[in-house]
Order: C-alpha cells, then sequence, then structure tokens
C-alpha cells in the first residue's frame, strides 16, 4: 500500500477501506508516514468528507494506537458521558454521582481545561486533597465498590489523535465534521466504556457555532458509536449563555453542590437531569428517559446525589467538608462587583467571552504546561430574559489582582434591550442511531 494512491483516492472522492484506513493511522502513528502527507490526506479529508463506515474506522483505528481500557471486570454497563466543550459546563460533577447514586456504575476518564472551556479534572482538583490519579486497578475497584470514580485521562490514550490533531491544527483541517467526530470517539472508545451519551453544543460559546453542523457532528458521532457496537445517543444543546449560575474551578464546584441539593440554577439542572436520563436509558437501568428522569428528580431532592459525591470526595482523598463548607474551596482575594448601565432585558450574555475572560484571569490554560488558578471566575447574577434595572448586579468577578480592564470586559459580556429576547430551548434535538 502507498499513501501517495491513498491521498489521490480521497482527492477524487474516492472511500478508502478499512485495511487502507488502519495502514494510514498505523503507520502516521509510527512515524513512516511524514507529515506533509498526512497534511494533504487531511485536506483531501476536508473537501471530500468520509463515509460513515470510513469515519468509524478511523475513530476505531486511532482507539487502538495507544492504550485501551479494560473495564470489563466493572459489574454493569458502563455509560460514559462527553462535552464539546461549554463555557461554566459543571454537568460531570453532578450527573456523575446522580446516576451513581441509582446503582449504575459510573467510571469516568477526564481532561483538564483548555482553551477558554474548562475541564472536569481541574475542578476537582480545586477540592482540597482531591487526586484524579489513581493506578487502574484501584479505578477498578472503587467503582465497583461505590458505583462511582473520576480519573485523570491517561496520556497514552490515543496518541494517532493527539499527533494527528497537531498537524491539523497548523495545517486549517481542524474543522472537518468526520475528522472530529473520530478524533473525540477515538478517545472515548479507548477509555472502555460500553456506550455514549454525548452532549453536542451550538451557540455563541460552542465549537460548533451553527446547529446545522452541531447536528452533522452528533450524527457522525452516533453513527461511530453504532458502528463500533456502542450504544450512542447525543443531545444537541444550547451554548449562546454560559450554563447555570459560575464559570471557574472552584465556583463550578460550589455550583455543583448546590444542584445537588437542589438549589441549582433551572438550566444547569434541567441538562443534567436530561443527560443523566439517556445515561439510565442506555445502562438498561429505566425503560424510558421520562422513567429515569423523575428516578433522577427523586435521588435530588433525597439529598442522594449529593451524599454520592460526599462518598467520592472521601475515597479519592479530598477533604468532604467541603459538601457543607464550600468556603473550604480556593476562594479569590478581590470580588468586584459589575452593574448594568442601563434598565432592560437581558438579552444575550456572550459565553464565549465570558470563558475568555475567566481564563484571562487566571483560570484556564494558555498550553497544556501552565498552571491554573482555581479561585478566580464569574458568578452570574442574571439569565437571559431577566429583567434589570439600572446599577443592578450584572455579576460579580472573582480574581485576585484588582480588575479594571477586565471590568470592560465582563460588563461586555451582556447585551441588554429594551425588548424580550426571544426564548431559545435549552436543548434542540436528540439525535439516536435511527437517525443516522
Ligand atoms: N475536540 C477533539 O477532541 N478533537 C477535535 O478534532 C476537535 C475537538
Ligand atoms: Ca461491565
Amino acid at each position: 500500500m502507498d499513501m501517495y494512491d491513498l491521498i489521490l483516492k480521497k482527492r477524487g472522492g474516492g472511500e478508502l477501506d478499512t485495511e487502507e484506513i488502519k495502514f494510514l493511522v498505523e503507520n502516521y502513528t509510527q512515524g513512516l508516514i511524514p507529515d506533509y502527507q498526512m497534511a494533504a490526506f487531511c485536506m483531501a479529508v476536508y473537501f471530500q468528507g468520509m463515509s460513515q463506515r470510513e469515519t468509524a474506522d478511523m475513530a476505531l483505528a486511532m482507539a487502538s494506537s495507544g492504550m485501551q481500557y479494560d473495564l470489563s471486570s466493572i459489574s454493569g454497563t458502563i455509560i460514559d458521558k462527553h462535552s464539546t466543550g461549554g463555557v461554566g459546563d459543571t454537568t460531570t460533577l453532578i450527573v456523575a454521582p446522580l446516576v451513581a447514586s441509582c446503582g449504575v456504575p459510573v467510571a469516568k476518564m477526564s481532561g483538564r481545561g483548555l482553551g477558554h472551556t474548562g475541564g472536569t479534572i481541574d475542578k476537582l482538583e480545586s477540592i482540597p486533597g482531591f487526586t484524579c490519579e489513581l493506578m487502574p486497578d484501584q479505578f477498578i475497584d472503587q467503582v465497583n465498590s461505590i458505583k462511582i470514580g473520576i480519573i485523570s485521562q491517561s496520556a497514552t490514550i490515543a496518541p494517532a489523535d493527539k499527533l494527528l490533531y497537531a498537524l491539523r491544527d497548523v495545517t486549517a483541517t481542524v474543522d472537518s465534521i468526520p475528522l472530529i467526530a473520530s478524533s473525540i470517539m477515538s478517545k472515548k472508545i479507548a477509555a472502555g466504556a460500553d456506550g455514549f451519551v454525548l452532549d453536542v453544543k451550538t451557540g455563541n460559546g460552542a465549537f460548533m457555532r451553527e446547529r446545522e453542523q452541531a447536528v452533522s457532528l452528533a450524527k457522525a458521532m452516533v453513527s461511530i458509536g453504532k458502528e463500533a457496537g456502542k450504544p450512542t445517543v447525543a443531545l444537541i444543546t444550547d451554548m449562546d449563555q454560559p450554563l447555570g449560575y459560575t464559570i471557574g474551578n472552584a465556583l463550578e464546584v460550589k455550583e455543583a453542590i448546590q444542584t445537588l441539593a437542589g438549589e441549582g440554577a433551572w438550566d444547569l439542572t434541567e441538562l443534567c437531569l436530561r443527560i443523566g436520563a439517556e445515561m439510565l436509558v442506555l445502562a438498561g437501568h429505566s425503560a424510558r428517559p421520562e422513567d429515569a428522569y423523575q428516578v433522577l428528580q427523586e435521588k435530588l431532592s433525597s439529598g442522594a446525589g449529593l451524599d454520592k459525591l460526599r462518598e467520592l470526595i472521601t475515597r479519592q482523598g479530598g477533604n468532604p467538608a467541603v459538601i457543607d463548607e464550600p468556603s473550604l474551596l480556593p476562594q479569590a482575594a478581590y470580588q468586584t462587583v459589575i452593574r448594568s448601565e442601563r434598565s432592560g432585558y437581558v438579552k444575550c450574555i456572550d459565553a464565549l467571552k465570558a470563558g475568555r475572560l475567566v481564563m484571562q484571569l487566571g483560570a484556564g490554560r494558555q498550553t497544556k504546561e501552565s498552571s491554573v488558578d482555581l479561585s478566580v471566575g464569574i458568578e452570574l447574577c442574571q439569565k437571559v430574559g431577566s429583567y434589570v434595572q439600572q446599577d443592578d448586579v450584572l455579576a460579580v468577578v472573582h480574581s485576585n489582582r484588582p480588575i479594571s480592564g477586565e471590568y470592560a470586559a465582563a460588563l461586555d459580556c451582556f447585551t441588554i434591550s429594551q425588548a424580550p429576547p426571544r426564548h431559545r430551548p435549552l436543548i434542540w434535538q436528540k439525535i439516536t442511531a435511527e437517525d443516522v
């Protein structure tokens, strides 16, 4: 087999077979195919696309390029959730304990934040003592005994994707649906779950700003799950304003605790219940999402979800007292109140701008090696649709230095208008295996 022929075939709109895809992924990972040929191939994919079968083959070949977790010694069906990256997206910290409190195992591998979106591991590490570095055996034992474990994704997962992503990043080939879908799913599949619930964001704070693109990405990923024999559903969800009321690591942990105590923002709570319901159905716990939703609601109101979070924190070395005393979480030195310059309806809260601002305050990484300030962030005091008077508080910025330029940036996240904004649904649609 010759890489030149594969590039030519794809450039002409042809379909590569399974062996051909394996060949290019394996040889590229081993350094036997040079970057310039792989770059040419990615550009051909960018223009010609890939069939569902090719996309699934790509994901599977990349998944087997490195370590693949075997979670078969965990009893029960393991359903993983994945979000394409939201701003203030605290859902894992809420959904994982809720689902585990139903007796369904949650064995989760998460990432750290990069760019304007946060990562679950950074959030958890704001709990004093909490560690996400467990040995595989320890992780499996823990999930078998308390039904929940969250660890940081091994660096040895899907090395082919790491190489390919770095190449795409500098050759203008990141935003190709089959390449994104296979990239995300390769890591998920290597992490060993039996099925997946995908939260595909759309809106100004999302990777896929347009809804049609988000739907195409969701279909491509659901189709990979189907081809791989791992049941997958996707929810297309709104990211036109940050989720919940907070953005920032420690602030989001506090918000997760409040949400599990039944005192969370409506949007965050609803999204968690809907994602959790799909997980319970795929795990075989409930027949219909409506039934699962009710079960999860009961776990919220009984405090069972919060108890499960306490158990997780204790088991992974964290101080469980943060649950009753959130002031034990890292606190920023300064709290600056942002006030509305006029009266009117909150029309928009720009999630992308807010996410970038929180990153500038120190909560995000510019590069993989940078360390993060766990205490900084933004607390929103209004959501889209609220009516505010001039001088009402819109948000509180938590920082470790006095803010000036950031004040204007924080104010700029909000658009205030005289007319009430048009309602946007939180969940636009669901994509299942029947839709692909
Ligand atoms: N996230 C990924 O993991 N891969 C992509 O290609 C794009 C976003
Ligand atoms: Ca199992």
